[in-house]
């Protein structure tokens, strides 16, 4: 239990400025302990524009973390540096650490297809690629030097089963993956994250583009799911952060304003720009 406070007490207190060895060695050690992922002080700027500010946060594993904040504010921006999808960016410039199971994202050595095996991307708007639905899944498992015919079918029924669309798909899985509806192309893309074995999931607005039967059926398979995964996503909706966040955070402009469990957040926000934000004074 003590460790548990601890966390919790590491979540609202990491936002600092101050960027000393003593800070970047405990978001190294909270992410190997915790299996977390830790950023520390992280700054981002394009072509001198300032997007992210000294981003502190401790992203803890098996629950799920929501970003909120009014569009423009840096959600998406953080979530791709946390997979380092914006390496490329013309005029970027990053400082700061991101730690997973204490390794720095941004370390010397570090392979992007590493990174992006532990953390998994689901996009806005579902991205099936043009192939069947079986190689939608199988296709990842292949570039790992998976080969065995018997073994990737076990692989893709688990995944499938996974993100909840197996009953759905299992008698054609050998056709193309654009027949599917969207909302079922993007539980396959959940599928798809899942079969490479990633620690956490990141969903920029996931279910943004689905009708409200698939937005749900996406959202209690994050439920289930963070079981074994971290999750976390950008939301607009702030419903549903309400509904599945177990921890939250609000970004305003680039800063983290305020960040703690759900219900605190939700039922006794702290900061002034929180409490506008969540009662609908700006969105
Ligand atoms: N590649 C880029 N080049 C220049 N500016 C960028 C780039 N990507 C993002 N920005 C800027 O960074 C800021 C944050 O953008 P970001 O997409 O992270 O916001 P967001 O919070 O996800 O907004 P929304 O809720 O509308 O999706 C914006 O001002 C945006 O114009
Ligand atoms: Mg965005």
């Amino acid at each position: 239990m003590a460790s548990f406070f601890s966390f919790i007490n590491n979540i609202f207190c990491t936002n600092s400025v101050i960027d000393t060895s003593e800070e970047i060695e405990t978001a190294r050690s909270d992410s190997l302990k915790n299996h977390s992922i830790s950023v520390c002080n992280l700054n981002l700027s394009i072509n001198d524009n300032k997007i992210l500010k000294n981003i502190s946060v401790n992203i803890p594993n098996k629950k799920i973390t929501c970003i909120i904040g009014p569009s423009g504010c840096g959600k998406s921006t953080l979530l791709k540096t946390l997979n380092r999808l914006n390496d490329d960016v013309y005029g970027i410039k990053i400082g700061g650490h991101i730690y997973i199971d204490g390794e720095d994202l941004f370390g010397k050595n570090v392979e992007i297809t590493h990174i992006r095996k532990k953390i998994g991307l689901i996009a806005q708007r579902p991205t099936p690629l043009p192939m069947s639905i079986f190689d939608n899944i199988a296709y990842g498992c292949k570039i790992n030097g998976i080969r065995k015919k018997s073994e990737l079918k076990k692989i893709v029924e688990y995944n499938l089963r996974s993100a909840g669309i197996w009953e759905e798909v299992k008698n054609r899985l050998d056709d193309p993956a654009s027949v599917l509806s969207v909302g079922q192309q993007q539980r396959l893309c959940l599928a798809r994250g899942l079969a490479v074995n990633p620690k956490f999931i990141l969903g920029d607005e996931a279910t943004s583009s689905l009708d409200p039967v698939s937005s749900r059926l996406i959202e209690n398979l994050f439920i289930k799911l963070k079981q074994k995964y971290g999750i976390v996503l950008v939301t607009h909706t702030l419903r549903q952060a309400l509904r599945i966040a177990d921890f939250v955070v609000f970004i305003y402009m680039g800063e983290i304003i305020e960040m703690g469990s759900a219900n605190e957040m939700f039922e006794h926000p702290k900061e002034k720009l929180t409490k506008e934000y969540l009662s609908g004074v700006f969105s």
